[in-house]
């Protein structure tokens, strides 16, 4: 069923790495283009919007051309937030679409699978969003410093990208948000307004976001990694 909208977040400033993250490139393809065509091969989308800055409007527009995704695409200016940014891509996108797959256009190596079992969770439970397990001890500061609380870390997850929504659901958290004057920095948040559950899907560690500049060689190195894999199984299977 092509029902899935995507909307691609891709209107942020790049402020904690110094520069238009989502234009560097990563062998072939820039960080914007590897993670818009992550969802080429996901049967059911049905359209996607990119909300990008509007200095960048022009150069993703014509990165997105390239790709020659199997599906319709619009680019349209953000907002300030990401709050804003994901509700300019809601009012944009098509109709047709009754779930809407977010996804942070900072980070490019989700998977196909990833997005399938994602999808397939929403499905299940009208909304679902990628994390993993943190690995760390999270600690919460006090106002002067010390350590306030240590939080168990058994059902500590971290967010990840995509998070897909029953798209009415969505719409109902946004109009409440708006109500309640809420500006929100994960979209889990806004749908959780509606009423809706969502489910955790196990995601993988090598969903990072590219986010300060030691993520840039992290997600280099994934990616040559995946590439050699998939070179051995083609020999192999020319063999
Ligand atoms: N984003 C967006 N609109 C905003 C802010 C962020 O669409 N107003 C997008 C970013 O482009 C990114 C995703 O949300 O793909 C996750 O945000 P983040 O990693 O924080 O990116 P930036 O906001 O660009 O980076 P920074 O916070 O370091 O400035
Ligand atoms: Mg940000």
């Amino acid at each position: 069923m092509k029902d899935v909208g995507v909307i691609l977040a891709a209107a942020g400033s790049g402020s904690r790495m110094g520069q238009d993250k989502l234009l560097l490139k990563l062998g072939g393809y820039t960080v914007l283009q590897h993670s818009a065509k992550a969802f080429a091969s996901c049967p059911d989308i049905c359209a996607m919007v990119a909300v990008t800055r509007q200095d960048l409007l022009g150069k993703v527009r014509q990165q997105l051309e390239e790709l020659e995704l199997p599906f319709p695409v619009q680019v349209i200016p953000g907002g300030k937030t990401r709050q804003q940014s994901v509700a300019a891509g809601v009012q944009t996108m098509s109709g047709k679409a009754k779930f809407y797959a977010i996804h942070d256009a900072a980070r490019p190596l989700v998977t196909a699978e990833e997005i399938a079992s994602c999808l397939a969770d929403a499905r299940e439970y009208g909304g679902a969003c990628l994390s993993v397990p943190v690995k760390d001890t999270i600690q919460q500061m006090d106002g002067e410093g010390f350590l306030e609380l240590t939080p168990p870390r058994d059902r500590l997850r971290c967010a990840q990208t995509p998070q897909i929504f029953d798209a009415a659901w969505y719409r109902a958290g946004m109009a409440e948000a708006k109500r309640l004057g809420l500006d929100l920095t994960d979209d889990c948040q806004v749908f959780r307004l509606s009423g809706g559950r969502v489910y955790l899907t196990p995601g993988s560690y090598t969903n990072l976001k590219i986010t300060t500049p030691e993520d840039l060689p992290l997600a280099e190195g994934i990616l040559a990694q995946r590439e050699q894999e998939s070179n051995t199984q083609e020999s192999n299977t020319m063999e």
